[in-house]
Protein backbone atom coordinates (compact mmCIF):
# COMPACT_ATOMS: atom_id res chain seq x y z
CA UNK A 1 0.00 0.00 0.00
CA UNK A 2 1.61 3.44 -0.94
CA UNK A 3 2.00 5.90 2.20
CA UNK A 4 -1.38 8.32 2.21
CA UNK A 5 -0.74 12.18 2.22
CA UNK A 6 -3.85 12.74 4.68
CA UNK A 7 -5.41 10.91 7.78
CA UNK A 8 -8.91 12.28 9.20
CA UNK A 9 -8.60 12.47 12.75
CA UNK A 10 -10.97 13.37 15.40
CA UNK A 11 -10.33 16.66 17.72
CA UNK A 12 -11.14 17.84 21.16
CA UNK A 13 -11.05 21.28 20.34
CA UNK A 14 -9.60 23.81 22.67
CA UNK A 15 -12.45 25.82 24.62
CA UNK A 16 -14.62 23.41 24.11
CA UNK A 17 -18.13 23.97 26.33
CA UNK A 18 -19.54 20.78 25.69
CA UNK A 19 -17.17 18.06 26.18
CA UNK A 20 -17.35 15.28 23.80
CA UNK A 21 -20.71 16.51 21.68
CA UNK A 22 -17.38 18.92 20.50
CA UNK A 23 -15.43 16.52 18.94
CA UNK A 24 -14.50 17.33 15.57
CA UNK A 25 -13.09 15.38 12.72
CA UNK A 26 -9.93 17.45 10.89
CA UNK A 27 -7.88 16.59 8.20
CA UNK A 28 -4.26 16.61 8.71
CA UNK A 29 -1.00 15.66 7.42
CA UNK A 30 0.45 12.15 7.45
CA UNK A 31 3.83 12.46 9.33
CA UNK A 32 6.82 12.09 8.31
CA UNK A 33 8.34 8.61 9.47
CA UNK A 34 11.07 8.39 11.52
CA UNK A 35 14.07 5.93 11.32
CA UNK A 36 12.52 4.13 14.42
CA UNK A 37 9.01 5.09 13.79
CA UNK A 38 6.15 2.40 12.37
CA UNK A 39 3.39 3.86 10.38
CA UNK A 40 0.09 2.07 10.85
CA UNK A 41 -3.28 2.41 9.69
CA UNK A 42 -5.64 2.43 12.34
CA UNK A 43 -8.43 -0.08 11.71
CA UNK A 44 -10.59 0.20 15.08
CA UNK A 45 -10.70 2.00 18.20
CA UNK A 46 -11.73 0.95 21.65
CA UNK A 47 -13.16 3.74 24.23
CA UNK A 48 -12.31 4.04 27.90
CA UNK A 49 -14.34 6.25 30.57
CA UNK A 50 -11.32 8.03 30.73
CA UNK A 51 -11.49 9.04 26.91
CA UNK A 52 -15.28 10.55 28.38
CA UNK A 53 -13.34 12.07 31.45
CA UNK A 54 -11.04 14.02 29.35
CA UNK A 55 -13.78 15.06 27.14
CA UNK A 56 -15.91 16.45 29.43
CA UNK A 57 -12.71 17.98 31.54
CA UNK A 58 -13.10 16.03 34.68
CA UNK A 59 -9.75 13.85 34.75
CA UNK A 60 -7.19 16.42 35.40
CA UNK A 61 -7.06 20.28 35.56
CA UNK A 62 -3.76 19.62 33.31
CA UNK A 63 -5.56 18.64 30.36
CA UNK A 64 -8.34 21.27 30.39
CA UNK A 65 -8.77 23.72 27.72
CA UNK A 66 -6.70 22.40 25.14
CA UNK A 67 -6.65 20.68 22.10
CA UNK A 68 -6.64 16.90 22.44
CA UNK A 69 -6.95 14.11 19.65
CA UNK A 70 -8.20 11.79 21.90
CA UNK A 71 -8.22 7.78 22.49
CA UNK A 72 -5.63 5.61 23.65
CA UNK A 73 -6.77 2.08 22.59
CA UNK A 74 -6.39 0.95 18.92
CA UNK A 75 -5.28 -2.01 16.42
CA UNK A 76 -4.03 -1.73 12.82
CA UNK A 77 -2.32 -2.68 10.26
CA UNK A 78 1.84 -1.73 9.49
CA UNK A 79 2.12 0.47 6.00
CA UNK A 80 5.68 2.06 6.56
CA UNK A 81 8.32 1.33 9.00
CA UNK A 82 11.37 3.43 8.84
CA UNK A 83 15.18 2.55 7.95
CA UNK A 84 16.03 1.58 11.17
CA UNK A 85 12.89 -1.00 11.86
CA UNK A 86 13.27 -4.80 11.67
CA UNK A 87 10.84 -5.95 14.25
CA UNK A 88 7.85 -4.74 11.96
CA UNK A 89 6.45 -5.05 8.22
CA UNK A 90 3.79 -3.61 6.14
CA UNK A 91 0.86 -6.02 6.63
CA UNK A 92 1.39 -6.86 10.18
CA UNK A 93 -1.39 -6.56 12.45
CA UNK A 94 -0.77 -4.57 16.02
CA UNK A 95 -1.98 -2.70 18.91
CA UNK A 96 0.12 -0.06 20.47
CA UNK A 97 0.59 0.34 24.23
CA UNK A 98 -1.20 2.66 26.35
CA UNK A 99 1.65 4.24 26.87
CA UNK A 100 4.47 3.67 24.56
CA UNK A 101 7.35 4.85 26.30
CA UNK A 102 6.28 1.62 29.36
CA UNK A 103 8.24 -1.34 28.16
CA UNK A 104 8.81 -2.55 30.94
CA UNK A 105 8.80 -2.31 35.08
CA UNK A 106 7.35 0.19 36.67
CA UNK A 107 5.38 3.11 35.18
CA UNK A 108 6.99 6.42 35.62
CA UNK A 109 5.97 10.05 35.08
CA UNK A 110 7.85 10.34 31.71
CA UNK A 111 5.67 7.25 30.67
CA UNK A 112 2.25 8.37 31.86
CA UNK A 113 3.35 11.49 30.13
CA UNK A 114 3.54 9.55 26.99
CA UNK A 115 0.12 8.19 27.16
CA UNK A 116 -2.19 8.09 24.09
CA UNK A 117 -4.66 10.75 23.98
CA UNK A 118 -3.81 13.35 26.37
CA UNK A 119 -1.18 15.66 26.45
CA UNK A 120 0.15 12.78 23.46
CA UNK A 121 -1.40 12.61 20.19
CA UNK A 122 -4.18 9.91 20.86
CA UNK A 123 -5.37 6.83 18.25
CA UNK A 124 -9.01 8.33 17.18
CA UNK A 125 -7.20 9.52 13.30
CA UNK A 126 -6.46 7.11 10.45
CA UNK A 127 -2.92 6.82 10.22
CA UNK A 128 0.01 7.36 13.39
CA UNK A 129 2.97 6.32 13.81
CA UNK A 130 4.59 4.48 17.05
CA UNK A 131 7.59 3.88 18.06
CA UNK A 132 8.81 0.53 16.97
CA UNK A 133 9.14 -1.02 20.82
CA UNK A 134 5.36 0.20 21.54
CA UNK A 135 3.77 -2.03 19.23
CA UNK A 136 3.17 -6.10 19.82
CA UNK A 137 1.80 -8.51 17.23
CA UNK A 138 -2.36 -9.11 17.66
CA UNK A 139 -3.30 -12.35 18.21
CA UNK A 140 -4.40 -14.40 14.70
CA UNK A 141 -7.78 -15.07 16.10
CA UNK A 142 -8.25 -11.91 16.92
CA UNK A 143 -10.46 -9.38 14.61
CA UNK A 144 -9.44 -5.71 14.80
CA UNK A 145 -12.48 -4.89 16.31
CA UNK A 146 -11.70 -7.18 18.97
CA UNK A 147 -7.77 -6.19 19.11
CA UNK A 148 -8.46 -3.00 19.95
CA UNK A 149 -9.94 -3.56 23.69
CA UNK A 150 -6.62 -4.74 24.51
CA UNK A 151 -4.24 -2.20 25.27
CA UNK A 152 -6.10 -0.28 28.57
CA UNK A 153 -8.85 -2.43 29.98
CA UNK A 154 -7.33 -6.14 29.18
CA UNK A 155 -4.36 -4.88 30.40
CA UNK A 156 -4.83 -2.94 33.70
CA UNK A 157 -6.99 -6.03 34.34
CA UNK A 158 -4.24 -8.12 33.36
CA UNK A 159 -1.78 -5.80 35.27
CA UNK A 160 -4.44 -5.70 38.57
CA UNK A 161 -4.52 -9.91 38.79
CA UNK A 162 -1.15 -10.92 38.08
CA UNK A 163 1.20 -7.91 38.36
CA UNK A 164 2.62 -8.52 41.31
CA UNK A 165 3.67 -10.11 44.69
CA UNK A 166 0.06 -11.57 45.09
CA UNK A 167 -0.77 -12.98 41.40
CA UNK A 168 -3.93 -14.55 41.16
CA UNK A 169 -4.37 -18.81 41.21
CA UNK A 170 -6.61 -21.66 40.47
CA UNK A 171 -9.06 -21.75 43.10
CA UNK A 172 -8.95 -18.48 44.38
CA UNK A 173 -12.14 -15.68 44.72
CA UNK A 174 -12.22 -12.74 42.51
CA UNK A 175 -14.79 -9.91 42.73
CA UNK A 176 -15.84 -7.32 40.17
CA UNK A 177 -17.52 -4.17 40.40
CA UNK A 178 -19.76 -3.80 37.48
CA UNK A 179 -19.97 -4.44 34.11
CA UNK A 180 -17.56 -2.30 32.35
CA UNK A 181 -14.69 -2.70 30.26
CA UNK A 182 -12.01 -3.46 32.88
CA UNK A 183 -14.23 -5.31 34.71
CA UNK A 184 -14.89 -7.62 32.43
CA UNK A 185 -11.94 -8.57 31.16
CA UNK A 186 -10.73 -9.41 34.90
CA UNK A 187 -13.88 -11.51 34.94
CA UNK A 188 -12.92 -13.05 31.94
CA UNK A 189 -9.00 -13.70 33.45
CA UNK A 190 -10.22 -14.83 36.59
CA UNK A 191 -12.47 -17.09 34.74
CA UNK A 192 -9.27 -18.20 32.80
CA UNK A 193 -7.08 -18.50 35.54
CA UNK A 194 -9.01 -20.84 37.67
CA UNK A 195 -11.26 -18.52 40.10
CA UNK A 196 -14.48 -18.07 40.99
CA UNK A 197 -15.84 -15.17 40.04
CA UNK A 198 -18.09 -12.96 42.26
CA UNK A 199 -20.05 -10.41 39.71
CA UNK A 200 -21.87 -6.82 40.90
CA UNK A 201 -23.88 -4.35 38.83
CA UNK A 202 -26.37 -2.10 38.67
CA UNK A 203 -28.80 -4.57 36.16
CA UNK A 204 -29.90 -7.87 36.29
CA UNK A 205 -29.79 -8.05 32.83
CA UNK A 206 -26.08 -7.07 33.21
CA UNK A 207 -25.54 -9.72 35.30
CA UNK A 208 -27.01 -12.13 33.39
CA UNK A 209 -24.05 -11.95 30.89
CA UNK A 210 -21.91 -12.08 33.67
CA UNK A 211 -22.89 -15.70 34.43
CA UNK A 212 -22.89 -16.49 31.12
CA UNK A 213 -18.77 -15.35 30.86
CA UNK A 214 -18.64 -17.57 34.15
CA UNK A 215 -19.56 -15.37 37.37
CA UNK A 216 -20.61 -17.62 39.79
CA UNK A 217 -22.50 -15.70 42.32
CA UNK A 218 -23.87 -12.20 41.24
CA UNK A 219 -25.08 -9.06 43.08
CA UNK A 220 -26.99 -6.80 41.92
CA UNK A 221 -25.88 -3.47 44.62
CA UNK A 222 -28.85 -1.51 43.32
CA UNK A 223 -30.82 -4.10 45.54
CA UNK A 224 -28.50 -4.78 47.80
CA UNK A 225 -26.50 -1.85 48.73
CA UNK A 226 -24.71 -3.57 51.59
CA UNK A 227 -23.08 -5.89 49.50
CA UNK A 228 -20.09 -6.45 51.28
CA UNK A 229 -22.41 -8.51 53.54
CA UNK A 230 -23.17 -10.65 50.78
CA UNK A 231 -19.77 -11.22 49.79
CA UNK A 232 -18.86 -12.10 52.89
CA UNK A 233 -21.26 -14.17 53.34
CA UNK A 234 -20.45 -16.15 50.04
CA UNK A 235 -17.03 -16.75 51.07
CA UNK A 236 -17.74 -18.25 54.54
CA UNK A 237 -16.52 -14.83 56.77
CA UNK A 238 -13.72 -15.15 55.00
CA UNK A 239 -13.40 -12.41 52.26
CA UNK A 240 -12.03 -12.88 48.65
CA UNK A 241 -8.60 -13.23 47.52
CA UNK A 242 -8.77 -9.86 44.93
CA UNK A 243 -10.74 -6.94 44.61
CA UNK A 244 -10.59 -5.51 41.01
CA UNK A 245 -11.74 -1.91 42.22
CA UNK A 246 -13.04 0.24 39.91
CA UNK A 247 -15.46 2.40 42.05
CA UNK A 248 -13.25 4.75 43.61
CA UNK A 249 -14.51 6.36 47.09
CA UNK A 250 -18.15 5.11 46.90
CA UNK A 251 -16.97 1.59 47.38
CA UNK A 252 -13.59 1.18 48.24
CA UNK A 253 -14.70 1.06 52.09
CA UNK A 254 -16.87 -2.10 50.67
CA UNK A 255 -14.31 -3.40 48.75
CA UNK A 256 -11.78 -3.64 51.66
CA UNK A 257 -14.41 -5.14 54.02
CA UNK A 258 -14.99 -7.38 51.21
CA UNK A 259 -11.59 -8.86 51.42
CA UNK A 260 -9.70 -11.60 53.15
CA UNK A 261 -6.66 -11.16 55.42
CA UNK A 262 -3.91 -10.90 53.43
CA UNK A 263 -5.65 -10.11 49.89
CA UNK A 264 -5.31 -7.45 47.62
CA UNK A 265 -7.58 -4.62 46.55
CA UNK A 266 -6.58 -3.26 43.09
CA UNK A 267 -7.37 0.47 42.91
CA UNK A 268 -7.83 1.27 39.30
CA UNK A 269 -10.58 3.81 38.96
CA UNK A 270 -12.97 6.85 40.17
CA UNK A 271 -16.35 6.01 38.97
CA UNK A 272 -18.06 6.95 42.47
CA UNK A 273 -17.38 10.04 44.94
CA UNK A 274 -17.98 10.75 48.94
CA UNK A 275 -16.26 10.76 51.89
CA UNK A 276 -14.36 7.95 52.92
CA UNK A 277 -14.68 7.00 57.10
CA UNK A 278 -11.14 7.62 58.73
CA UNK A 279 -11.25 3.99 59.98
CA UNK A 280 -10.62 2.85 56.47
CA UNK A 281 -6.84 2.71 57.42
CA UNK A 282 -7.64 1.01 60.45
CA UNK A 283 -9.80 -1.56 58.32
CA UNK A 284 -6.56 -2.01 55.65
CA UNK A 285 -4.08 -2.73 58.80
CA UNK A 286 -6.54 -4.90 60.65
CA UNK A 287 -6.71 -7.30 57.45
CA UNK A 288 -3.13 -7.15 56.31
CA UNK A 289 -4.98 -6.25 53.11
CA UNK A 290 -2.28 -5.37 49.81
CA UNK A 291 -4.33 -2.58 48.51
CA UNK A 292 -2.19 -1.51 45.12
CA UNK A 293 -3.02 1.67 42.50
CA UNK A 294 -2.88 -0.08 39.15
CA UNK A 295 -1.57 2.76 35.92
CA UNK A 296 -2.25 0.32 33.35
CA UNK A 297 0.61 -2.01 32.26
CA UNK A 298 3.87 -2.24 30.47
CA UNK A 299 4.68 -3.84 27.01
CA UNK A 300 6.57 -6.69 28.46
CA UNK A 301 3.45 -7.16 30.62
CA UNK A 302 0.69 -6.69 27.20
CA UNK A 303 3.03 -9.53 26.06
CA UNK A 304 2.57 -11.76 28.54
CA UNK A 305 -1.41 -11.43 28.63
CA UNK A 306 -1.21 -11.93 24.97
CA UNK A 307 0.65 -15.32 25.72
CA UNK A 308 -2.62 -15.85 27.72
CA UNK A 309 -5.37 -14.99 25.32
CA UNK A 310 -3.90 -17.32 23.04
CA UNK A 311 -3.76 -20.26 25.17
CA UNK A 312 -6.98 -19.90 26.27
CA UNK A 313 -9.36 -18.39 22.84
CA UNK A 314 -12.65 -20.13 24.02
CA UNK A 315 -12.64 -18.25 27.56
CA UNK A 316 -11.47 -14.50 26.49
CA UNK A 317 -13.34 -13.48 23.47
CA UNK A 318 -13.17 -9.64 23.84
CA UNK A 319 -17.12 -8.40 24.92
CA UNK A 320 -17.87 -5.58 23.07
CA UNK A 321 -21.42 -4.02 23.48
CA UNK A 322 -21.57 -2.34 20.34
CA UNK A 323 -19.23 -0.97 17.19
CA UNK A 324 -20.26 2.52 15.88
CA UNK A 325 -18.66 4.27 12.17
CA UNK A 326 -16.08 6.84 12.56
CA UNK A 327 -18.51 9.51 11.71
CA UNK A 328 -20.65 8.47 14.61
CA UNK A 329 -17.85 9.64 17.21
CA UNK A 330 -20.20 11.63 19.38
CA UNK A 331 -22.66 8.82 19.34
CA UNK A 332 -20.25 6.06 20.67
CA UNK A 333 -19.33 8.68 23.76
CA UNK A 334 -23.03 9.13 24.38
CA UNK A 335 -23.59 5.37 24.38
CA UNK A 336 -20.34 5.19 26.86
CA UNK A 337 -21.55 8.46 29.22
CA UNK A 338 -25.10 6.37 29.00
CA UNK A 339 -23.56 3.56 31.02
CA UNK A 340 -25.79 0.99 29.07
CA UNK A 341 -22.83 -1.01 28.09
CA UNK A 342 -21.25 -3.71 28.66
CA UNK A 343 -17.73 -4.53 28.02
CA UNK A 344 -16.28 -2.33 25.44
CA UNK A 345 -17.57 0.35 23.05
CA UNK A 346 -15.60 -0.22 20.12
CA UNK A 347 -15.08 2.96 16.47
CA UNK A 348 -14.66 1.18 13.39
CA UNK A 349 -11.77 3.96 11.89
CA UNK A 350 -10.88 2.56 8.60
CA UNK A 351 -12.54 -0.37 6.91
CA UNK A 352 -11.21 -3.56 7.38
N1 LIG B 1 -5.86 2.88 36.61
C1 LIG B 1 -5.92 2.39 35.41
O1 LIG B 1 -4.92 1.90 34.86
C2 LIG B 1 -7.23 2.39 34.68
C3 LIG B 1 -7.37 1.72 33.46
C4 LIG B 1 -8.63 1.65 32.88
C5 LIG B 1 -9.71 2.27 33.50
N2 LIG B 1 -9.51 2.95 34.66
C6 LIG B 1 -10.64 3.56 35.37
O2 LIG B 1 -11.46 2.49 35.83
C7 LIG B 1 -12.83 2.90 35.85
C8 LIG B 1 -13.63 1.94 34.98
O3 LIG B 1 -13.19 2.06 33.65
P1 LIG B 1 -13.93 1.28 32.47
O4 LIG B 1 -13.25 1.70 31.22
O5 LIG B 1 -14.06 -0.14 32.79
O6 LIG B 1 -15.36 2.00 32.55
P2 LIG B 1 -16.70 1.64 31.83
O7 LIG B 1 -16.50 0.66 30.74
O8 LIG B 1 -17.36 2.93 31.52
O9 LIG B 1 -17.54 0.88 32.96
C9 LIG B 1 -17.99 1.50 34.10
C10 LIG B 1 -18.94 0.53 34.82
O10 LIG B 1 -18.75 0.67 36.22
C11 LIG B 1 -19.89 0.23 36.87
N3 LIG B 1 -20.17 1.09 38.03
C12 LIG B 1 -20.52 2.38 38.06
N4 LIG B 1 -20.74 2.77 39.34
C13 LIG B 1 -20.54 1.67 40.09
C14 LIG B 1 -20.65 1.40 41.48
N5 LIG B 1 -21.03 2.32 42.36
N6 LIG B 1 -20.37 0.16 41.92
C15 LIG B 1 -19.99 -0.80 41.07
N7 LIG B 1 -19.89 -0.62 39.74
C16 LIG B 1 -20.17 0.61 39.28
C17 LIG B 1 -21.05 0.24 35.88
O11 LIG B 1 -21.39 -1.13 35.61
P3 LIG B 1 -22.85 -1.70 35.97
O12 LIG B 1 -23.83 -0.90 35.20
O13 LIG B 1 -22.77 -3.14 35.60
O14 LIG B 1 -23.04 -1.51 37.44
C18 LIG B 1 -20.40 0.85 34.63
O15 LIG B 1 -20.88 0.33 33.43
C19 LIG B 1 -12.81 4.35 35.35
O16 LIG B 1 -12.75 5.21 36.47
C20 LIG B 1 -11.54 4.43 34.55
O17 LIG B 1 -11.04 5.75 34.42
C21 LIG B 1 -8.30 3.03 35.24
Amino acid sequence: MSIPQKSRQYILPAGRKEGYKNLTITEVEVPKLKANDVLVKVHAASLQYRDLSIANEFYGPGLNGREIVPGSDMSGEVIAVGQDVTDWKAGDRVCANFSPAHLSGDPTPATMDAALGAVALGVLTEYRSFPSESLVRIPAHFSYQQASTLPCAALTAYNALNGRGNPIKAGDTVLILGTGGVSIWALQFAVTSGATVIATSSSDEKLKIAEKLGAKHLINYRNTPDWEEEVLKITNGVGVDHVVEVGGQGTMYKSIKSVRFGGGVYVIGVLTHGDLPPDIFRLILDRAAEVRGILIGSVSQFKDMLRLIEANPEKTTPVIDKVFAFEDGVAAFAHLESQKHVGKVVIQVSKD
